[in-house]
């Protein structure tokens, strides 16, 4: 079955709950880089969702930022981690929340704990790539976290709306001991890099944020955002590796190399990567904790 971008389009808008982002995500892509915009502003929105509220300030409290004063409002969260930190954080939080359904009844060929753990290793790696960026770039750590763990969010669209077709192509990948980008572009003629540019077409996302959903396999197709991009892409391969095994270690940094050097990487910053990631698994579960 192939087909082509149109028709896929078609297909995709043809599917009346295609999720859009819920309103208070929506609106606060919308107003937060405005020149008008306060943190009473941006406080009064998320306060508009109590859960969402209640998972922000734990979430500013936790270690995983690591603000040595307690804060106990929405208000204080937004002066002290700025409106960057909570458009990342609000961002993921809807994401997960989206798309963390417990769906007992389907089939077991998607594993979405599985699915999630993975994105939330990328997302780790992704924030202490970009950490140790050392060219002088201003690449947002916590845009490079939310670009990982949002990076395959195409997936779980194709598992939800477009079941058949994303179940062939695991099979596929299965069968063939091919990654699921390649079986999805040989079997349908799309990837969920497609299904995420469709499906954020619509949300404002940053482009440091939705460049890389679209174009984390291919890096070298990426027009803009260039950076933001190849670490997404190298924490998406560093993900794959155990933190345990030195030797898988050695061998990804020397899949990474080249890539990394573009990113004023060196090895042994990759290594320190992969040497901080339990702990900053441990701090960031409880974003991915329902
Ligand atoms: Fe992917
Ligand atoms: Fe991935």
């Amino acid at each position: 079955m192939n087909y082509n971008i149109e028709e896929l389009q078609d297909k995709i808008k043809t599917i009346a709950n295609l999720p859009t982002l819920p309103h208070i995500a929506s609106r606060l892509m919308r107003i937060v880089n405005s020149p008008t915009t306060s943190a009473d502003t941006v406080a009064t929105l998320v306060s508009q969702d109590i859960s969402l509220s209640a998972k922000v300030l734990r979430l500013a409290n936790s270690a995983f930022y690591g603000i040595p004063r307690s804060i106990n409002t929405l208000n204080n969260a937004v002066i002290i981690l700025g409106f960057k930190i909570i458009q990342t954080m609000v961002l993921s939080l809807t994401v997960f929340d989206m798309f963390n359904s417990d769906d007992d009844d389907a089939p077991a060929v998607f594993d979405r704990n599985a699915f999630w753990n993975h994105s939330l290793r990328c997302a780790v790696i992704a924030r202490l790539l970009a950490h140790k960026r050392k060219r002088n770039y201003a690449l947002d750590p916590e845009e490079a976290f939310c670009a990982g763990l949002l990076h395959d969010v195409g997936k779980v669209v194709m598992e939800q709306y477009l079941n058949l077709d994303f179940h062939k192509a695991l099979h596929h990948a299965r069968m063939n001991g091919m990654s699921s980008f390649e079986a999805e572009k040989e079997v349908l003629g799309y990837t969920h890099c497609d299904v995420a540019s469709w499906l954020t077409g619509t949300w404002s996302l940053p482009d440091e944020i939705e460049q890389p959903l679209v174009c984390h396999h291919e890096p070298e197709d990426a027009t803009i955002c260039a950076d933001a991009v190849m670490i997404c892409h190298a924490a998406d391969i560093l993900s794959k590796i155990d933190a345990d095994s030195p030797a898988a270690a050695e061998a990804a940094v020397a899949e990474l190399d080249p890539k990394a050097k573009m990113l004023g990487l060196d090895a042994r910053d990759l290594a320190d990567v992969i040497g901080e990631i339990p702990a900053e698994m441990e701090r960031a579960s409880m974003l991915i904790k329902r």
